[in-house]
């Protein structure tokens, strides 16, 4: 019998945000993957680095990060045949996705390639949103409030007029796009209805209001949140 793809939510990097289900399925499966940049070490590995039993063979799926639209196709290729050996020998594989794996994660591109052939299960996890919030102490939306996701990446002109359109918005993958982020914020008239967090439920983590983020430069794992009210409550 083949083995079974897990799609594992780990949560947004406090290892105690991890949910039991998770646990359970991290420790019990016989393989063990996750992404890492090209160089360097891999940040959902050491999310769960305490969680780990020490007996599991790893795959570390080596992404390039490269700007734009299109994922490293060749690469998922690679590493989904690599995957499919243990299925196909019968091991169970823990593919390691940061936050929730179907909220802009990467491990989408493995199912892709696996899920209609493997039996596969997707556990959700604790993602970014709630944890930016959460470490903000920035209640989001309420009511009926629209909450906007918005990719930093977008063009100008579109990330102002899809945020002038919504009552409250995460803008995700700030980055390199601070400066613009900034702007469209300014022009809007909403610096003082948002907040910055990086790194949430990290020891490294960041909160600062947009006056504070001037000449700052923020980290790929960060967010920008808004709440037109100021407060979600009102
Ligand atoms: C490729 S997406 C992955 C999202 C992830 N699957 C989730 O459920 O949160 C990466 C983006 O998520 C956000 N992110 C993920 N973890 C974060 C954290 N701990 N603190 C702040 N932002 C985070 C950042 O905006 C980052 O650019």
């Amino acid at each position: 019998m083949s083995g079974t793809l897990f799609g594992l939510g780990i949560g947004p990097g406090d290892p105690d945000l991890i949910t039991l289900k998770a646990l359970k399925i991290l420790q019990k499966a016989t393989v063990i993957a996750y992404p890492a940049p090209d160089k360097g070490d891999s940040l959902a590995r050491s999310i769960v680095e305490s969680h780990l039993p020490g007996n599991q063979e790893e795959i570390i799926i080596r992404t390039p990060m490269v700007a734009g639209n299109t994922p490293a196709h060749d690469v998922y290729d690679e590493y989904a045949v690599v995957i499919e050996d243990h299925l196909e020998e019968g091991r169970d594989v823990a593919v390691l996705c940061e936050g929730d794996p179907f909220f802009y994660g990467s491990f989408m591109y493995i199912f892709e390639r696996l899920a209609h052939r493997y039996d596969s299960e997707i556990i959700p996890g604790v993602s970014s949103l709630m944890a930016c919030a959460a470490q903000a102490n920035f209640p989001l939306a309420s009511r009926k409030d629209i909450l906007t996701v918005l990719p930093g990446p977008l063009g100008e002109d579109e990330l102002e007029r899809r945020l002038a359109d919504t009552d409250a918005a995460a803008i995700m993958k700030v980055g390199r796009h601070l400066d613009k982020i900034v702007r469209v914020l300014k022009k809007l008239d909403l610096t003082e209805k948002a907040i910055y967090v990086e790194h949430a439920t990290m020891t490294n983590t960041k909160t600062l209001t947009i006056a504070e983020l001037e000449k700052a430069k923020a980290p790929y794992f960060s967010m920008i949140l808004v709440q037109k009210r100021g407060e979600a409550w009102v």
